[in-house]
C-alpha cells in the first residue's frame, strides 16, 4: 500500500467484516457521539469542511451535494449508497462490502442523522455474491445490537437500512437510473433538473453517494475535517481506492493517497507490468476515462487536477494497466461493444450512435473497413457529447475518441490491410 493511507483500508482478517470484529476498532463509537453530542448541521459542517469528494466517477463534493437537502421541509428523506459498481475495471466498492460492511453501515447511519433520514437503501450489484451476503448479515447484526431501527443507541433517532439487489443494469449505477430502479421500474435515468436531492426517491429529497464516499464518513467526523486533510492534496483531499487490473504483475485493491506518482504507484506498489513488459498505455478510473499512453503517464500524479491536466480523470478509481503489444482496435471492439449492449436506449444519440460504432468497430476487425470509418467514429461520439440524459453516451464518446486520438496508427492499418498490425508480433489477447 502506497503512502501513509489507513483512513479507509484496515488489516483484512477472516472476521473483519464481523460486528465483533469492528467493535474492537471502536466500531459505532462515532455514531454514539454524533447522536449524543452533535447537531445534523454539526456532520454536513465537518463533512462540507474535509473537502470529501465523491468516489463514484464525478468527484462532486460530498458536503456540497448535503447541504442542498431542505432539513426543513417536512417530508420524508433518502440516503441511497449506490453499490452497483458497473464501471469496467472497477472493484474496490466491492473490496468495502466483503470487508468493512460495518463501516459503510455506522457512516451510512451517521450521514442519515445528518440529512435527516428514515430509510436507508444499499443498492448492490446482482452479480455481487459474497460482498451481498456479508452486508445483510452486517445489517441483521446491526439491528440485533440496537444500532438500526427504532430508538437506536437509546436516542430518539430512527432509522432502517434496506440492501436491494439490481438485476445486472449498467445504467442502474448512475444514480436517477438507480432509483427508477429502486421504485421498482425500468431503471431508466431521469432527466435534471429537478436535482435528486430536490425530487429524488418517490420524488422526495434524495441524497445518493458511492460506497467508498460514505465510508469516508466516519472517519471524518470522528478525527475532524483537518485530520481528513492532512492526508492528499489541498485540492483532492484524502485517498482513492484503486482497483488495478489488467497486465499487471499484482492486480487488487490499493489505498492511494491523492498527489501520489502515478508511475511509482504501477511500477513499484504493483510490481509493473505482467511480464516485465513496457506500459502501452494506462485507463485511469475505468473505461468511461480517457486512455493514457505510458509516456503521458510519467510525471502525473494520482490526483483529480494532475490527471485532468493530463487529459484524463480518477473517475471511478478502476485502472487498467495495458502492456506493449495489446491491439488497441480490439480494446474498442471490447469497449464499443459493451456501451452498446448497456445503452438503455431512451435517447437516440445513446441508442443508435453506439449501434453505429460496434457496427464499425466490427466491419474493421473482420477486415472489411473503408475509408472514412475512423471520422464516423469520431463524428458520432461528438454527437454524443452532451446530448444524452445521462453520461452514458458521453462515456462511451470519450473512451472511443481518447483511443483513436493515441492509437489512430492501428486503425489505419487494420483498414488499410485488412487485419491487425501487431498479428505475428506479441498480441496480447483480449476476451472479446
Ligand atoms: C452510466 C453510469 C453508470 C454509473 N455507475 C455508477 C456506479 O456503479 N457506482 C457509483 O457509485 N456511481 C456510478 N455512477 C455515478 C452516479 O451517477 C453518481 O454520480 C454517484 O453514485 C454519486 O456518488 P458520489 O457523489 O459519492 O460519487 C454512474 C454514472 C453513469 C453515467
Ligand atoms: S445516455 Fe444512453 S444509457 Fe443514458 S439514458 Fe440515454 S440512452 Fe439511456
Amino acid at each position: 500500500m502506497p503512502g501513509k493511507q489507513l483512513l479507509m483500508t484496515f488489516p483484512v482478517t477472516a472476521t473483519s467484516h464481523t460486528l465483533d470484529d469492528y467493535r474492537c476498532r471502536d466500531g459505532y463509537a462515532t455514531l454514539e457521539r454524533v447522536l449524543r453530542q452533535q447537531t445534523c448541521e454539526d456532520v454536513t459542517r465537518e463533512v462540507t469542511a474535509a473537502g470529501l469528494l465523491g468516489h463514484g466517477g464525478a468527484a462532486f463534493p460530498a458536503g456540497r451535494k448535503w447541504s442542498v437537502v431542505n432539513l426543513n421541509d417536512g417530508q420524508p428523506h433518502y440516503l441511497c449508497a449506490n453499490a452497483d459498481e458497473g464501471e469496467p475495471g472497477t472493484f474496490k466498492d466491492r473490496w468495502i462490502l466483503e470487508n468493512a460492511p460495518h463501516r459503510l453501515l455506522e457512516s451510512m447511519l451517521i450521514a442519515a442523522y445528518a440529512l435527516q433520514v428514515r430509510h436507508c437503501f444499499v443498492y448492490i450489484r446482482g452479480e455481487f455474491d459474497l460482498p451481498y451476503r456479508r452486508l445483510a448479515a452486517a445489517i441483521e447484526e446491526a439491528y440485533a445490537a440496537g444500532y438500526c431501527g427504532e430508538r437506536i443507541l437509546g436516542t430518539d433517532f430512527a432509522c432502517d437500512i434496506v440492501a436491494y439487489r439490481g438485476a445486472g443494469s449498467y445504467v442502474c449505477g448512475e444514480a436517477s437510473g438507480l432509483l427508477s430502479s429502486l421504485e421498482g421500474k425500468r431503471g431508466y435515468p431521469r432527466n435534471r433538473p429537478p436535482r435528486l436531492t430536490v425530487q429524488g426517491l418517490y420524488r422526495r429529497p434524495t441524497v445518493v453517494n458511492n460506497v467508498e464516499t460514505l465510508a469516508n464518513v466516519t472517519g471524518i467526523v470522528a478525527n475532524g475535517a483537518d485530520w481528513y486533510r492532512s492526508f492528499g492534496t489541498p485540492k483532492s483531499p484524502g485517498t482513492q481506492l484503486v482497483s488495478i487490473s489488467g497486465h499487471i504483475a499484482r492486480p487488487g485493491v490499493y489505498e492511494v493517497e491523492y498527489g501520489y506518482p502515478l508511475t511509482k504507484f504501477v511500477y513499484e506498489d504493483c510490481g509493473g507490468l505482467t511480464g516485465a513488459a513496457a506500459l502501452k498505455a494506462l485507463i485511469p478510473g475505468g473505461i468511461s476515462t480517457k486512455v493514457l499512453t505510458g509516456a503521458e503517464c510519467e510525471g502525473v500524479t494520482y490526483d483529480h487536477q494532475s490527471l485532468a491536466a493530463a487529459g484524463s480523470s480518477v473517475g471511478s478509481g478502476g485502472m487498467i494497466a495495458i502492456a506493449e503489444g495489446t491491439c488497441m482496435v480490439r480494446l474498442l471492439q471490447v469497449m464499443l461493444r459493451f456501451y452498446h449492449h448497456e445503452s438503455c436506449g431512451q435517447c437516440t444519440p445513446c441508442r443508435e450512435g453506439t449501434g453505429w460504432m460496434h457496427r464499425i468497430i466490427d466491419r474493421i476487425v473482420a477486415g472489411r473497413g473503408r475509408p472514412g470509418d475512423v471520422e464516423s467514429l469520431l463524428e458520432i461520439s461528438r454527437r454524443n457529447d452532451g446530448t444524452t440524459i445521462c453520461g452514458m453516451g458521453d462515456a462511451a464518446g470519450y473512451a472511443t475518441v481518447g483511443i483513436l486520438a493515441k492509437f489512430r496508427d492501428e486503425f489505419d492499418y487494420w483498414i488499410e490491410h485488412g487485419r491487425s498490425r501487431l498479428m505475428g508480433k506479441l498480441e496480447v489477447g483480449i476476451d472479446a
